[in-house]
Protein backbone atom coordinates (compact mmCIF):
# COMPACT_ATOMS: atom_id res chain seq x y z
CA UNK A 1 0.00 0.00 0.00
CA UNK A 2 1.18 3.42 -0.68
CA UNK A 3 2.53 5.82 2.12
CA UNK A 4 0.80 9.23 2.92
CA UNK A 5 2.47 12.45 3.95
CA UNK A 6 0.53 15.51 5.29
CA UNK A 7 1.07 19.08 6.55
CA UNK A 8 0.40 18.52 10.03
CA UNK A 9 -0.15 21.36 13.01
CA UNK A 10 2.00 20.87 15.81
CA UNK A 11 1.45 24.24 18.00
CA UNK A 12 0.81 27.91 17.94
CA UNK A 13 3.47 29.18 14.82
CA UNK A 14 4.54 25.48 14.02
CA UNK A 15 3.27 23.21 11.08
CA UNK A 16 5.12 20.09 10.02
CA UNK A 17 5.62 17.71 6.73
CA UNK A 18 4.55 14.36 9.11
CA UNK A 19 3.79 10.76 7.91
CA UNK A 20 -0.27 9.81 8.17
CA UNK A 21 -1.69 6.77 7.50
CA UNK A 22 -2.96 6.23 3.88
CA UNK A 23 -6.67 7.00 3.54
CA UNK A 24 -9.64 4.18 3.59
CA UNK A 25 -13.36 4.59 3.44
CA UNK A 26 -13.74 5.14 6.80
CA UNK A 27 -13.31 7.87 9.44
CA UNK A 28 -10.86 6.56 12.14
CA UNK A 29 -9.80 8.06 15.02
CA UNK A 30 -7.19 10.90 15.23
CA UNK A 31 -6.50 14.23 16.53
CA UNK A 32 -9.65 16.61 16.49
CA UNK A 33 -11.82 13.94 15.14
CA UNK A 34 -15.17 13.85 17.00
CA UNK A 35 -15.91 11.01 19.09
CA UNK A 36 -19.38 10.57 17.64
CA UNK A 37 -17.71 10.64 13.71
CA UNK A 38 -15.15 7.61 14.85
CA UNK A 39 -15.60 4.60 12.68
CA UNK A 40 -17.97 6.25 10.27
CA UNK A 41 -18.22 4.28 7.14
CA UNK A 42 -17.95 5.89 3.58
CA UNK A 43 -18.54 3.76 0.89
CA UNK A 44 -20.00 7.11 -0.74
CA UNK A 45 -16.71 7.94 -0.89
CA UNK A 46 -13.49 8.28 -3.16
CA UNK A 47 -10.04 8.23 -2.33
CA UNK A 48 -8.37 10.92 -4.18
CA UNK A 49 -4.37 11.45 -5.54
CA UNK A 50 -4.14 14.99 -4.67
CA UNK A 51 -3.18 17.18 -7.38
CA UNK A 52 -3.33 20.37 -5.71
CA UNK A 53 -4.14 21.80 -2.52
CA UNK A 54 -3.51 25.20 -1.29
CA UNK A 55 -2.71 27.29 1.61
CA UNK A 56 -5.96 29.81 2.91
CA UNK A 57 -5.80 32.53 5.39
CA UNK A 58 -8.94 30.30 7.21
CA UNK A 59 -5.74 27.62 7.80
CA UNK A 60 -3.74 30.86 9.51
CA UNK A 61 -6.06 31.41 12.05
CA UNK A 62 -5.12 27.59 13.70
CA UNK A 63 -1.77 28.11 12.86
CA UNK A 64 -1.53 31.32 14.74
CA UNK A 65 -3.22 29.59 18.06
CA UNK A 66 -5.88 31.82 17.64
CA UNK A 67 -8.34 28.43 18.02
CA UNK A 68 -8.67 25.49 20.16
CA UNK A 69 -7.25 23.51 17.17
CA UNK A 70 -5.55 20.18 19.03
CA UNK A 71 -1.83 19.41 18.18
CA UNK A 72 -1.44 16.91 15.22
CA UNK A 73 -4.43 18.14 13.55
CA UNK A 74 -3.69 17.40 9.48
CA UNK A 75 -4.39 20.68 7.57
CA UNK A 76 -5.84 21.48 4.40
CA UNK A 77 -9.32 22.20 3.25
CA UNK A 78 -8.51 23.09 -0.22
CA UNK A 79 -8.32 20.23 -2.66
CA UNK A 80 -8.21 18.82 -5.89
CA UNK A 81 -7.18 15.53 -7.31
CA UNK A 82 -7.48 12.30 -9.25
CA UNK A 83 -9.90 9.20 -8.02
CA UNK A 84 -7.59 6.64 -7.50
CA UNK A 85 -10.09 4.83 -5.20
CA UNK A 86 -14.07 4.50 -5.21
CA UNK A 87 -16.13 3.26 -2.66
CA UNK A 88 -18.89 0.60 -3.07
CA UNK A 89 -21.87 3.41 -2.79
CA UNK A 90 -20.62 5.61 -5.62
CA UNK A 91 -22.55 5.43 -8.70
CA UNK A 92 -21.44 7.94 -11.16
CA UNK A 93 -17.19 9.52 -10.45
CA UNK A 94 -14.91 7.07 -11.74
CA UNK A 95 -11.66 6.34 -11.21
CA UNK A 96 -9.36 8.39 -13.24
CA UNK A 97 -11.61 11.84 -13.11
CA UNK A 98 -10.14 14.80 -11.86
CA UNK A 99 -12.09 16.65 -9.78
CA UNK A 100 -12.26 20.03 -7.64
CA UNK A 101 -13.69 19.18 -3.96
CA UNK A 102 -15.77 22.00 -2.55
CA UNK A 103 -13.91 22.90 1.27
CA UNK A 104 -17.59 22.20 2.71
CA UNK A 105 -18.85 18.73 3.26
CA UNK A 106 -21.95 18.33 2.71
CA UNK A 107 -24.17 14.52 2.86
CA UNK A 108 -26.30 15.96 -0.10
CA UNK A 109 -29.22 14.26 1.94
CA UNK A 110 -30.62 16.93 4.72
CA UNK A 111 -32.76 19.69 4.35
CA UNK A 112 -29.77 21.90 4.57
CA UNK A 113 -28.41 20.49 1.48
CA UNK A 114 -31.62 19.84 -0.73
CA UNK A 115 -31.75 24.09 -0.37
CA UNK A 116 -28.76 23.88 -1.84
CA UNK A 117 -26.93 25.20 1.46
CA UNK A 118 -24.41 22.52 1.26
CA UNK A 119 -22.39 25.10 4.23
CA UNK A 120 -24.21 24.46 6.99
CA UNK A 121 -24.87 20.22 6.06
CA UNK A 122 -26.42 18.70 9.36
CA UNK A 123 -24.88 15.23 8.94
CA UNK A 124 -21.10 15.52 8.38
CA UNK A 125 -20.55 17.80 11.97
CA UNK A 126 -21.97 16.52 15.39
CA UNK A 127 -21.14 19.89 16.64
CA UNK A 128 -23.24 22.03 14.56
CA UNK A 129 -24.23 22.11 11.25
CA UNK A 130 -21.36 23.00 8.58
CA UNK A 131 -17.86 21.59 8.01
CA UNK A 132 -14.43 21.23 6.20
CA UNK A 133 -11.68 19.38 5.84
CA UNK A 134 -8.96 19.77 8.04
CA UNK A 135 -10.55 21.87 10.28
CA UNK A 136 -10.87 22.71 14.15
CA UNK A 137 -14.64 21.83 15.19
CA UNK A 138 -15.30 20.63 11.65
CA UNK A 139 -15.89 16.52 12.71
CA UNK A 140 -12.39 16.09 12.26
CA UNK A 141 -12.26 15.24 8.72
CA UNK A 142 -8.79 14.89 8.06
CA UNK A 143 -7.29 17.59 5.85
CA UNK A 144 -5.78 17.34 2.49
CA UNK A 145 -2.68 19.17 2.30
CA UNK A 146 -0.94 15.83 1.73
CA UNK A 147 -0.29 13.06 -0.93
CA UNK A 148 -3.53 11.13 -0.50
CA UNK A 149 -7.26 11.80 1.12
CA UNK A 150 -10.74 10.44 1.67
CA UNK A 151 -14.00 12.39 0.07
CA UNK A 152 -17.20 11.16 1.36
CA UNK A 153 -20.38 12.02 -0.71
CA UNK A 154 -18.82 11.75 -3.94
CA UNK A 155 -21.22 11.73 -6.40
CA UNK A 156 -22.68 14.70 -4.62
CA UNK A 157 -20.06 16.37 -3.67
CA UNK A 158 -17.15 16.33 -6.74
CA UNK A 159 -16.95 18.58 -9.25
CA UNK A 160 -15.60 16.81 -12.30
CA UNK A 161 -13.76 18.39 -15.21
CA UNK A 162 -14.73 18.13 -18.55
CA UNK A 163 -11.59 17.50 -19.94
CA UNK A 164 -8.31 16.36 -17.99
CA UNK A 165 -5.57 17.53 -20.49
CA UNK A 166 -7.12 21.00 -20.93
CA UNK A 167 -7.78 21.05 -17.22
CA UNK A 168 -4.06 20.48 -16.10
CA UNK A 169 -3.26 23.53 -18.31
CA UNK A 170 -5.10 25.52 -16.13
CA UNK A 171 -4.77 23.63 -12.76
CA UNK A 172 -3.30 26.99 -11.25
CA UNK A 173 -6.91 28.63 -11.53
CA UNK A 174 -9.01 25.44 -10.92
CA UNK A 175 -7.55 24.77 -7.81
CA UNK A 176 -8.85 27.71 -6.73
CA UNK A 177 -12.46 26.42 -7.74
CA UNK A 178 -12.33 24.69 -4.24
CA UNK A 179 -12.39 27.53 -1.79
CA UNK A 180 -11.21 31.04 -2.91
CA UNK A 181 -12.42 31.94 -6.21
CA UNK A 182 -16.51 30.61 -5.11
CA UNK A 183 -16.21 32.63 -1.40
CA UNK A 184 -14.63 36.07 -3.09
CA UNK A 185 -17.83 35.64 -6.19
CA UNK A 186 -19.94 34.74 -2.93
CA UNK A 187 -18.61 37.65 -1.05
CA UNK A 188 -19.57 39.90 -3.99
CA UNK A 189 -23.07 38.65 -4.82
CA UNK A 190 -24.01 38.36 -1.24
CA UNK A 191 -23.06 42.43 -1.05
CA UNK A 192 -25.44 42.75 -4.76
CA UNK A 193 -23.02 43.84 -6.73
CA UNK A 194 -23.90 43.94 -10.43
CA UNK A 195 -23.50 46.20 -13.46
CA UNK A 196 -21.84 49.84 -12.42
CA UNK A 197 -22.04 49.07 -8.78
CA UNK A 198 -19.07 50.94 -6.43
CA UNK A 199 -17.46 48.49 -4.43
CA UNK A 200 -15.34 48.16 -1.04
CA UNK A 201 -13.50 45.25 -0.67
CA UNK A 202 -11.60 45.36 2.64
CA UNK A 203 -8.73 42.82 2.74
CA UNK A 204 -6.06 42.60 -0.05
CA UNK A 205 -5.57 38.79 1.15
CA UNK A 206 -6.42 35.76 -1.47
CA UNK A 207 -9.92 36.17 -0.49
CA UNK A 208 -9.90 39.61 -1.04
CA UNK A 209 -8.64 39.87 -4.17
CA UNK A 210 -11.12 36.94 -5.80
CA UNK A 211 -13.67 39.14 -4.20
CA UNK A 212 -12.29 41.75 -6.46
CA UNK A 213 -12.02 40.04 -9.56
CA UNK A 214 -15.38 38.53 -9.24
CA UNK A 215 -16.77 42.09 -8.67
CA UNK A 216 -15.36 43.12 -11.71
CA UNK A 217 -16.60 39.74 -13.46
CA UNK A 218 -20.08 40.95 -12.34
CA UNK A 219 -19.70 44.51 -13.99
CA UNK A 220 -18.61 46.61 -11.39
CA UNK A 221 -17.85 50.17 -12.06
CA UNK A 222 -15.11 50.62 -9.67
CA UNK A 223 -13.30 48.27 -6.89
CA UNK A 224 -11.30 49.87 -4.38
CA UNK A 225 -9.43 47.50 -2.45
CA UNK A 226 -8.45 48.68 1.12
CA UNK A 227 -5.28 46.81 3.43
CA UNK A 228 -2.51 47.91 5.63
CA UNK A 229 0.00 45.82 3.02
CA UNK A 230 1.23 47.91 0.52
CA UNK A 231 2.37 44.54 -1.44
CA UNK A 232 -0.48 42.96 -1.46
CA UNK A 233 -2.37 46.55 -2.38
CA UNK A 234 0.27 46.72 -4.96
CA UNK A 235 -0.88 42.91 -6.53
CA UNK A 236 -4.56 44.72 -6.20
CA UNK A 237 -3.61 47.61 -8.66
CA UNK A 238 -1.85 44.98 -10.92
CA UNK A 239 -5.60 43.91 -12.58
CA UNK A 240 -7.06 47.15 -12.21
CA UNK A 241 -8.62 47.79 -8.62
CA UNK A 242 -8.28 51.41 -6.57
CA UNK A 243 -6.55 50.94 -3.56
CA UNK A 244 -6.32 52.85 -0.09
CA UNK A 245 -3.54 52.17 2.29
CA UNK A 246 -5.32 52.03 5.83
CA UNK A 247 -2.08 52.20 7.80
CA UNK A 248 -1.59 55.24 6.72
CA UNK A 249 -5.29 56.57 6.38
CA UNK A 250 -7.80 56.18 9.73
CA UNK A 251 -10.85 57.82 7.57
CA UNK A 252 -11.86 55.26 5.06
CA UNK A 253 -14.86 57.25 4.00
CA UNK A 254 -12.32 60.27 3.16
CA UNK A 255 -9.85 57.93 0.99
CA UNK A 256 -13.68 56.60 -1.11
CA UNK A 257 -14.53 60.26 -1.53
CA UNK A 258 -11.39 61.00 -3.01
CA UNK A 259 -11.78 58.23 -5.68
CA UNK A 260 -15.18 58.16 -6.39
CA UNK A 261 -16.53 61.86 -5.34
CA UNK A 262 -18.51 60.68 -2.79
CA UNK A 263 -17.81 58.60 0.25
CA UNK A 264 -19.93 56.01 -0.21
CA UNK A 265 -19.66 52.82 -1.97
CA UNK A 266 -22.94 50.79 -3.33
CA UNK A 267 -21.73 47.53 -2.17
CA UNK A 268 -18.85 46.36 0.65
CA UNK A 269 -17.44 43.10 1.17
CA UNK A 270 -15.30 41.91 4.67
CA UNK A 271 -12.91 39.38 3.42
CA UNK A 272 -10.75 39.65 6.60
CA UNK A 273 -12.68 38.62 9.41
CA UNK A 274 -12.34 38.41 13.59
CA UNK A 275 -8.04 39.51 13.03
CA UNK A 276 -8.69 42.47 11.49
CA UNK A 277 -6.34 45.26 12.82
CA UNK A 278 -7.71 48.91 13.33
CA UNK A 279 -7.22 51.60 10.67
CA UNK A 280 -4.23 54.38 11.00
CA UNK A 281 -0.28 54.51 12.15
CA UNK A 282 -0.14 52.29 15.25
CA UNK A 283 -2.95 49.96 14.65
CA UNK A 284 -3.01 46.93 16.93
CA UNK A 285 -6.11 44.12 16.39
CA UNK A 286 -9.37 45.74 16.40
CA UNK A 287 -11.36 43.04 15.81
CA UNK A 288 -14.43 45.06 14.63
CA UNK A 289 -13.04 47.61 12.83
CA UNK A 290 -14.00 46.25 9.85
CA UNK A 291 -17.46 45.15 9.97
CA UNK A 292 -18.19 49.01 11.49
CA UNK A 293 -16.12 50.22 8.80
CA UNK A 294 -18.11 48.82 5.88
CA UNK A 295 -21.65 49.92 7.72
CA UNK A 296 -19.80 53.46 7.49
CA UNK A 297 -18.94 53.19 3.28
CA UNK A 298 -21.70 51.38 2.68
CA UNK A 299 -24.98 53.59 1.26
CA UNK A 300 -27.89 53.07 2.99
CA UNK A 301 -30.09 49.82 1.71
CA UNK A 302 -26.56 48.25 1.10
CA UNK A 303 -25.58 44.73 1.27
CA UNK A 304 -22.59 43.70 3.26
CA UNK A 305 -21.08 40.57 2.30
CA UNK A 306 -18.93 39.20 4.87
CA UNK A 307 -17.18 35.73 4.10
CA UNK A 308 -14.04 37.03 6.52
CA UNK A 309 -14.18 34.30 9.34
CA UNK A 310 -15.71 35.22 12.95
CA UNK A 311 -15.75 32.84 15.44
CA UNK A 312 -16.98 31.34 19.14
CA UNK A 313 -14.12 30.93 20.66
CA UNK A 314 -10.50 32.72 20.24
CA UNK A 315 -7.92 32.50 23.00
CA UNK A 316 -5.85 34.69 22.08
CA UNK A 317 -8.78 37.68 21.88
CA UNK A 318 -7.98 41.61 22.50
CA UNK A 319 -10.45 40.75 25.80
CA UNK A 320 -12.75 38.63 27.46
CA UNK A 321 -15.79 39.34 25.01
CA UNK A 322 -14.04 38.87 22.27
CA UNK A 323 -12.67 35.45 23.25
CA UNK A 324 -16.41 34.24 22.82
CA UNK A 325 -17.28 36.20 19.50
CA UNK A 326 -18.69 38.96 21.19
CA UNK A 327 -17.64 42.02 19.33
CA UNK A 328 -18.26 45.55 19.76
CA UNK A 329 -20.28 46.44 16.75
CA UNK A 330 -22.51 49.32 15.85
CA UNK A 331 -25.39 47.59 14.56
CA UNK A 332 -27.54 50.90 14.97
CA UNK A 333 -25.70 52.13 12.33
CA UNK A 334 -26.39 49.36 10.31
CA UNK A 335 -29.81 48.97 11.59
CA UNK A 336 -30.26 52.78 10.78
CA UNK A 337 -29.05 52.17 7.32
CA UNK A 338 -31.17 49.25 6.40
CA UNK A 339 -27.80 46.94 5.37
CA UNK A 340 -28.32 43.39 4.72
CA UNK A 341 -25.63 41.27 5.71
CA UNK A 342 -24.40 38.18 4.43
CA UNK A 343 -22.34 36.32 6.92
CA UNK A 344 -21.01 32.40 6.84
CA UNK A 345 -19.21 29.61 4.99
CA UNK A 346 -19.43 29.58 1.30
CA UNK A 347 -21.82 27.54 -0.11
CA UNK A 348 -19.08 26.78 -2.70
CA UNK A 349 -21.86 24.12 -5.09
CA UNK A 350 -23.83 27.10 -6.01
CA UNK A 351 -20.85 28.52 -7.61
CA UNK A 352 -18.58 26.27 -8.70
CA UNK A 353 -19.37 25.06 -12.13
CA UNK A 354 -19.96 28.11 -13.34
CA UNK A 355 -16.84 30.23 -12.12
CA UNK A 356 -14.59 26.44 -13.83
CA UNK A 357 -16.78 27.61 -16.88
CA UNK A 358 -15.12 31.22 -16.86
CA UNK A 359 -11.97 30.06 -16.13
CA UNK A 360 -12.20 27.06 -18.72
CA UNK A 361 -13.61 29.92 -21.37
CA UNK A 362 -10.55 32.14 -20.06
CA UNK A 363 -12.90 34.71 -19.09
CA UNK A 364 -11.94 34.59 -15.35
CA UNK A 365 -8.19 34.92 -14.49
CA UNK A 366 -8.22 33.94 -11.10
CA UNK A 367 -5.03 32.54 -10.55
CA UNK A 368 -3.01 35.72 -11.85
CA UNK A 369 -5.02 37.96 -9.79
CA UNK A 370 -4.25 36.26 -6.45
CA UNK A 371 -0.43 35.42 -7.88
CA UNK A 372 -0.79 31.24 -7.40
CA UNK A 373 2.65 30.31 -6.51
CA UNK A 374 3.04 26.38 -6.69
CA UNK A 375 5.04 24.89 -4.09
CA UNK A 376 6.40 21.21 -3.29
CA UNK A 377 4.61 19.63 0.15
CA UNK A 378 8.19 20.11 1.99
CA UNK A 379 8.31 23.66 1.03
CA UNK A 380 4.86 24.46 2.90
CA UNK A 381 5.97 25.37 6.69
CA UNK A 382 8.07 28.03 4.86
CA UNK A 383 5.24 28.75 2.61
CA UNK A 384 3.27 29.77 6.05
CA UNK A 385 5.06 31.17 7.66
CA UNK A 386 5.66 33.82 4.19
CA UNK A 387 2.33 34.03 4.20
CA UNK A 388 1.86 34.93 8.01
CA UNK A 389 3.92 38.12 7.12
CA UNK A 390 1.69 38.82 3.82
CA UNK A 391 3.41 38.25 1.08
CA UNK A 392 1.38 38.61 -2.36
CA UNK A 393 1.03 34.97 -3.26
CA UNK A 394 -1.26 32.22 -2.64
CA UNK A 395 0.26 29.17 -2.33
CA UNK A 396 -0.62 26.22 -4.14
CA UNK A 397 0.96 23.00 -3.26
CA UNK A 398 1.90 20.24 -5.76
CA UNK A 399 2.41 17.18 -3.34
CA UNK A 400 3.06 14.30 -6.68
CA UNK A 401 5.36 17.17 -8.49
CA UNK A 402 2.73 17.27 -11.34
CA UNK A 403 2.69 20.47 -12.37
CA UNK A 404 4.99 21.38 -14.81
N1 LIG B 1 -16.60 32.33 4.46
C1 LIG B 1 -15.82 31.38 3.96
O1 LIG B 1 -16.29 30.34 3.52
C2 LIG B 1 -14.34 31.63 3.90
C3 LIG B 1 -13.55 30.91 2.99
C4 LIG B 1 -12.19 31.22 2.91
C5 LIG B 1 -11.63 32.16 3.75
N2 LIG B 1 -12.43 32.81 4.64
C6 LIG B 1 -11.90 33.86 5.52
O2 LIG B 1 -11.65 35.02 4.73
C7 LIG B 1 -10.66 35.82 5.38
C8 LIG B 1 -9.57 36.21 4.40
O3 LIG B 1 -8.87 35.07 3.92
P1 LIG B 1 -7.43 35.25 3.25
O4 LIG B 1 -6.94 33.92 2.86
O5 LIG B 1 -7.47 36.30 2.23
O6 LIG B 1 -6.63 35.75 4.55
P2 LIG B 1 -5.35 36.67 4.77
O7 LIG B 1 -5.05 36.58 6.21
O8 LIG B 1 -4.29 36.29 3.80
O9 LIG B 1 -5.84 38.15 4.39
C9 LIG B 1 -6.43 39.02 5.30
C10 LIG B 1 -5.94 40.43 4.95
O10 LIG B 1 -6.70 41.38 5.73
C11 LIG B 1 -5.82 42.48 6.00
N3 LIG B 1 -6.40 43.32 7.04
C12 LIG B 1 -6.28 43.28 8.40
N4 LIG B 1 -7.02 44.24 8.96
C13 LIG B 1 -7.63 44.92 7.97
C14 LIG B 1 -8.52 46.02 7.93
N5 LIG B 1 -8.96 46.62 9.03
N6 LIG B 1 -8.96 46.45 6.71
C15 LIG B 1 -8.54 45.86 5.57
N7 LIG B 1 -7.67 44.81 5.54
C16 LIG B 1 -7.22 44.36 6.73
C17 LIG B 1 -4.51 41.79 6.34
O11 LIG B 1 -3.43 42.69 6.22
C18 LIG B 1 -4.47 40.68 5.27
O12 LIG B 1 -3.80 41.08 4.10
C19 LIG B 1 -10.15 34.97 6.56
O13 LIG B 1 -10.83 35.37 7.73
C20 LIG B 1 -10.57 33.57 6.17
O14 LIG B 1 -10.72 32.72 7.29
C21 LIG B 1 -13.75 32.55 4.73
ZN1 LIG C 1 -9.72 28.14 2.38
ZN1 LIG D 1 -26.40 17.61 4.23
Amino acid sequence: MAGNRAVVYVGPGKVEVRDIDYPDLVLRDGPGVNKLNVGRKCEHGVILKVVTTNICGSDQHMVRGRTTAPSGLVLGHEITGEVVEVGRDVEFIKKGDLVSVPFNIACGRCRSCKEQNTHICENVNPDRPGSAYGYVDMGGWVGGQSEYVMVPYADFQLLKFPDKDQAMEKIRDLTMLSDIFPTGYHGAVSAGVKTGSTVYVAGAGPVGLAAAHSAQLLGASVVIVGDLNEERLGQARSFGCETVNLSLHDNLGEQIEQILGVPEVDCAIDCVGFEAHGHGPNHGEAPATVLNSIMQVTRAGGRLGIPGLYVTGDPGAIDEDAKIGSLKIRIGLGWAKAHTFVTGQTPVMQYHRQLMNSILSGKAQIAKAVNATVISLDEAPRAYSEFDRGVARKFVIDPHGVLK
